[in-house]
């Protein structure tokens, strides 16, 4: 898929991998991209950082449906279609299941995986009105391999898995592509309270997607050979992954500790 003069909606796009996105979009030609975050100065700064592109912005939170109606309703009165649609918004509050309160996992379900699924249904007439028209949505390694302390992010994320191969089947008369990746840990705001290993820059996980939507791939999975090793080992003998989780279950406990960003 070539994106010149493709019309783009992108959640999330103030910062982190979202904002690298908007960089690689603009890169390979896109110009008109509408952006929903929640931090005002965040969102109009993107005016100024990237003269290029036209941007069509809402301030709001992706968990409010009201939102989400006004920036396809803006959409359709702006562009009449949407050619790209781009999951990215999300938040992490980690810990044991008992010690997250009850409004973090709450907001969690409603922003990382409701919030995909409204938008979606609100922008699938846009889509259909393009010629050729793409969706990305963005999950996490924690989305295919079930991890202590993440119990409530990773459903959400393994959500966006088992969403994203429903859509794409759903949409096979249609043409819309569905692609559905999975970055792991990554160098950005989200992570500045994980005490963990080292991590893949937003610049690198960006360029990736972006390449993966443009290929039409169903899934790119980041972490490398020892991330695909521990999947299929998780997916194949999971009470041996079990075991080696048990030897390190300190260790993720603590590096869990304080991971929120909210
Ligand atoms: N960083 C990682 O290690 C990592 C690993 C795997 C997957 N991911 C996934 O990658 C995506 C991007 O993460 P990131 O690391 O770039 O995070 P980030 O640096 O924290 O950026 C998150 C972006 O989403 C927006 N956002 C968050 N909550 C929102 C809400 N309720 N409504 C509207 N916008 C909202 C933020 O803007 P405002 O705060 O201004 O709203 C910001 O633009 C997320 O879905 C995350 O789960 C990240």
């Amino acid at each position: 898929m070539r994106l010149k003069g493709k019309k783009v909606l992108i959640t999330g796009g103030s910062r982190g991998i979202g904002r690298c996105m908007i960089a690689e979009l603009i890169k390979n030609g896109v110009k008109d991209i509408a952006v929903i975050a929640r931090d005002k100065k965040n969102l109009e700064r993107l005016s100024e950082d990237f003269e290029e592109a036209n941007f069509l912005l809402v301030n709001g939170n992706v968990g409010d449906i009201g939102v989400l109606r006004e920036m396809s309703s803006k959409i359709e009165d702006r562009w009449g279609r949407l050619d790209v649609l781009i999951n990215n918004a999300g938040i992490v509050s980690a810990g044991a299941l008992e010690d997250i309160p009850d409004e973090e996992i709450y907001d969690q379900v409603a922003i990382n995986f409701m919030a995909i699924l409204f938008l979606t249904k609100y922008c699938l007439p846009l889509l259909k009105s393009s010629r050729q028209a793409a969706v990305l949505n963005v999950s996490s390694g924690l989305g295919l391999l079930g991890m202590p302390f993440y119990t409530v992010y990773g459903s959400t994320k393994a959500g966006i898995r088992q969403f994203s191969d429903s859509l794409r089947r759903e949409l096979q008369p249609f043409n819309i592509s569905v692609t559905c990746v999975y970055p792991t840990a990554t160098d950005t705001e989200m992570m500045q309270k994980f005490e963990g290993r080292e991590m893949d820059s937003p610049e690198y996980v960006a360029e990736k997607s972006i390449q993966a939507l443009m290929k039409k791939e169903l899934h790119f999975i980041f972490g490398g050979s020892q991330r695909l090793k521990d999947n299929r080992l998780n997916f194949e003998s999971p009470k041996k992954f079990d075991k080696q989780i048990s030897e390190n279950y300190e260790q993720l406990k603590e590096a869990s500790r304080s991971h929120k960003a909210i």
